[in-house]
């Protein structure tokens, strides 16, 4: 399967990296920076990678087709958008050439908007829904750790199995990656969206790694609220609220709160125990970093679609304005 991906950092890195080594022949649009360091090395995997069942060594994988204009990734079957939330925007404008000349497009991103915007520029058809639950970090431009080898799903829109789905599967799969098809993956991206809403607001306020956070008693009844105001924003939108694995959003908002506090507990001791404690959210480590946050897509979303729809978010509304004045303190 010929695969273009959108943005040489951390995810697409992984995503072009791994589906390269798989054999799939990869094009990647890259900034000129990113673009001139992959051409020139590769892009090295770090961290825990199987290749055929073993641990592999972290070789650079040199197959990649790196390019800086995105006419470049005409033809390719699968276009995956792994730029942050906030390039969107100016990513699409560039994108546009391509309506009709590649064949699905997805994006990894987080967020609940992503589908509709690329539908915007391709057309609803072109459109794949994506939920990525991998974890990378970009450690400079080349060179990736996959922190948290995971899964990615991949789902129609409007829930049927067609072979375009299959093929996708099968092409990741075929590379070593996690995948699978869901026929409910709009609720899939709306119970990660349940769960990255209160991590990244509270992670930011709170300035914890995940395991910590979650169990803070306090931290818990709150991320609980903004779970539950997300529920009801996916509700307003026709979304089922559904449990996932490792996103057991419709529990968590049914349980009353401090059984939901505890569940969030028992997470985190288990994220401890299997020392899994470096674990940060990308709002937090972005603001650590100095980087602009995804926030605005994230809580500034719900909060904002909340009121265009008359619903009453009170925790998004102030926790969202107060987290957001933090980053735009913390960036100055
Ligand atoms: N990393 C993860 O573990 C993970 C897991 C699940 C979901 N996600 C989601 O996936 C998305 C990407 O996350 P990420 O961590 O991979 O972000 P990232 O490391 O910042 O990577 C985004 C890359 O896209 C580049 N870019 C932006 N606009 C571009 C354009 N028009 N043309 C070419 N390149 C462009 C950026 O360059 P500049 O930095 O120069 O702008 C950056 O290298 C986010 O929505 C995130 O929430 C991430």
């Amino acid at each position: 399967m010929r695969i273009a991906v959108v943005g040489a950092g951390a995810l697409g890195s992984l995503y072009a990296a791994r589906l390269a080594a798989g054999g799939h022949p990869v094009s990647l649009l890259a900034r000129p920076a990113a673009a001139a360091a992959v051409a020139s090395g590769g892009i090295r995997v770090e961290g825990r990678i199987r290749v055929e069942g073993r641990e592999g060594a972290a070789e650079p994988v040199r197959s990649i087709r790196v390019t800086t204009s995105a006419t470049d990734l005409a033809g390719a079957d699968l276009l995956l958008l792994a730029v942050k939330t906030y390039h969107t925007a100016d990513t699409l404008p560039a994108l546009a050439p391509l309506r009709g000349a590649v064949g699905a497009v997805c994006s990894v991103q987080n967020g609940v908007t992503k589908d509709v915007a690329l539908a915007g520029v391709f057309g609803e058809g072109a459109v794949l829904g994506a939920m990525s639950l991998e974890g990378a970090t970009l450690l400079a431009p080349g060179r990736v750790l996959w922190t948290s080898p995971t899964s990615t799903a991949f789902g129609e829109r409007d829930g049927r199995l067609t072979d375009r789905l299959e093929s996708v599967v099968v092409a990741f799969r075929g590379a070593g990656l996690k995948a699978e098809a869901l026929p409910n993956v709009v609720a899939a991206m709306w119970a990660k969206f349940g769960i990255m809403v209160p991590g990244a607001t509270l992670s930011v306020l709170s300035r914890l790694p995940l395991y910590r956070l979650y169990q803070e008693p306090r931290l818990g009844a709150l991320f609980v609220a903004l779970c539950r105001e997300v529920q009801s924003l996916a509700e307003a939108h026709g979304v089922p609220w559904e449990d996932f694995p490792g996103m057991r959003v419709a529990t968590l908002c049914r349980l009353p709160t401090e059984e939901g506090v505890k569940l969030l507990a028992e997470r985190g001791r288990a994220w401890e125990a299997a020392g899994a404690t470096a674990l940060k959210a990308s709002t937090l480590v972005d603001l650590e970093r100095g980087r602009r946050t995804e926030l605005a897509d994230l809580v500034g979303y719900l909060a904002a679609e909340g009121a265009r729809r008359g619903l009453y978010l009170p925790y998004a509304s102030v926790l969202g304005e107060a987290v957001q004045a933090v980053a735009e303190a913390a960036a100055r």
